[in-house]
């Protein structure tokens, strides 16, 4: 029965390879340190943001140097334009003088060529003009990678479509319609605290973001177009209906799918509960014909059997099926029984209220699955942020700035997430998300997840036949 033996080798391979790129591609040496770009959150904008050059976490054999190029090093032998010396941390991250710059999408992905040209599907990252090149002492190159996007990730990993969204790794971004725009960038107090995020909604997606984080506030205008609004805590940043054209041309364009939750209602619902009606309806009017929805009983209420409004035991490969590419959590009871475009909110743990020396036992908790707050076998989504109160230094008798607290934040929890527990979160929610790699994360982590998957399940015909 060669095949047979053909096939477990085959399964063995796949295994083998995951590891080795679980954190990072092209990793030619099995035990290679992982290397990768971010962009700093301390800037005023994203063109004035340093590029970090990072490696690990604890590297066995860190690499002797890194370099970062403007040009592809595997087609041209320009020199780096940083070179950093690592000598022998097992980890670090390097601030470079290296601005992002102003860069359209690559790929066609930028806002105005799609509307141009449907961008192609590529199975690859796309990189932006920046590569990072690690060599070990020899000059032989360890590792590379490039700050890029991974507008199909999902598209192009078709063993996703099985797992249930609950099992998942869901990159996400908190209060993601939070950012600075050209009609509120005038507005001094947003611009100190109102921020969350240092790029566009439509380049979230693009970047790889899935899971979307909303606040909404209901606020009358003259001529009713702009009566929904973004909100972060009670203040207003942005319209909501120019967000909800972009999630649509998103997905219609990458056939990804994406999550809305609508977590809160800060203004204009509590003493207006109709005006959930109509902001249904809008979501019904922009979005209705993508999102996956209940099957509610049309026959008669007081027969009808409960109806499921837990979603988190769907597939992607489910909504797929039935061209639908959307999914709305929303967070309002009585909305449930009126409209059958939105499912019961997952779980919600956040880290808003702690100082950042308690993020470490807050994970704990949440992820060695010993504690009575640890999620099992339920949808959920960690928000990984830091809110105002926690931030406050009694010797300086100061709070941080949104990005003060994502750039303190950020790295620590990605790096509490980084090894076994990655394999339990579900969504992850960061403010400035562009400081870390939780995008490579999850679609690594998904990727070890369906290989495991489809490994065992081979493993299982082989034990069969024998
Ligand atoms: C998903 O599961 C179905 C039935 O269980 C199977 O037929 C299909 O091949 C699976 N798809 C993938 C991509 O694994
Ligand atoms: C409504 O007002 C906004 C500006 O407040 C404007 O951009 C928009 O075109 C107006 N819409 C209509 C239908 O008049
Ligand atoms: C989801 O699936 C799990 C395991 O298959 C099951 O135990 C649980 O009851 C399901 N939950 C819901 C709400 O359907
Ligand atoms: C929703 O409907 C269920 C059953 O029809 C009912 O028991 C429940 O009270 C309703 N909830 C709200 C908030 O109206």
């Amino acid at each position: 029965m060669p095949w047979q033996s053909r096939r477990l080798v085959v399964v063995v391979v796949a295994m083998c390879t995951v590891m080795a790129v679980q954190y990072g591609d092209a990793g030619s040496i099995p035990d290679a340190c992982p290397v990768y770009l971010t962009i700093s959150a301390m800037a005023r904008n994203i063109e004035e943001a340093q590029l970090v050059i990072n490696w690990g976490p604890g590297c066995e054999n860190p690499p002797a140097w890194i370099g970062l190029y403007t040009e592809n090093p595997a087609l041209s032998d320009a020199p780096p334009i940083v070179k950093v010396l690592v000598e022998g941390e097992a980890s670090g991250q390097v601030l470079s003088e290296v601005r992002f710059g102003r860069h359209k999408l690559p790929g066609g992905w930028s806002h105005e060529q799609v509307l141009q040209r449907i961008p192609k599907r590529k199975t690859k990252p796309i990189c932006f003009g920046y590569y990072l090149t690690s060599y070990d002492q020899h000059d032989q190159l360890q590792y590379f990678d490039c700050l890029k996007i991974q507008p199909n990730w999902m598209f192009t990993d078709p063993g996703l479509s099985n797992v249930t969204l609950k099992d998942l790794f869901l990159p996400g971004t908190h209060c993601s319609g939070c950012y600075q725009t050209r009609a509120n960038v005038g507005n001094v107090f947003l611009k100190k605290i109102g921020f969350r995020q240092s790029i566009d909604l439509w380049s979230q997606l693009v970047y790889g973001v899935r899971y979307l984080d909303f606040s909404i506030g209901y606020q009358p205008s003259h001529n009713g177009t702009r009566n929904f609004w973004i909100m972060n805590e009670h203040f207003r940043v942005a319209p909501l209906l120019p967000i909800l054209q972009d999630i649509r041309r998103f997905v219609i364009l990458s056939e990804e799918t994406v999550f809305l939750d609508f977590r809160r209602f800060p203004l204009g619902f509590h003493n207006n509960p109709d005006q959930h009606a109509i902001l249904l309806a809008l979501l019904e009017q922009e979005l209705g014909d993508l999102v996956y929805r209940r099957k509610m009983d049309a026959g008669d209420e007081s027969q009808a059997p409960a109806q499921p409004t837990e979603s988190y035991n769907l597939t992607i490969g489910e909504m797929r099926r039935e061209g639908k590419y959307l999914l709305i959590t929303y967070n309002h009871e009585a909305s449930l029984n009126e409209s059958s475009l939105i499912w019961k909110p997952w779980r919600k743990h956040s880290s808003a209220f702690l100082k950042h020396t308690e993020l470490g036992e807050f994970m704990q908790n949440l992820f060695s699955q010993k504690h009575p707050d640890a999620p099992k076998d339920v949808g959920w989504s960690l928000h990984g942020i830091q809110g105002l109160q926690g931030s406050y230094n009694d010797a300086e008798g100061s709070y941080m700035m949104p990005n003060e607290r994502a750039s303190m934040v950020n790295p620590k929890l990605i790096h509490l997430l980084g090894g076994p527990w990655s394999l339990r979160a579900n969504a992850v929610l960061l403010d400035y998300f562009l400081n870390t790699n939780l995008i490579d994360m999850a679609i690594y982590t998904n990727r070890y997840k369906t290989l495991r998957a489809s490994a065992s399940s081979e493993a299982a015909v082989v034990l069969d036949v024998q």
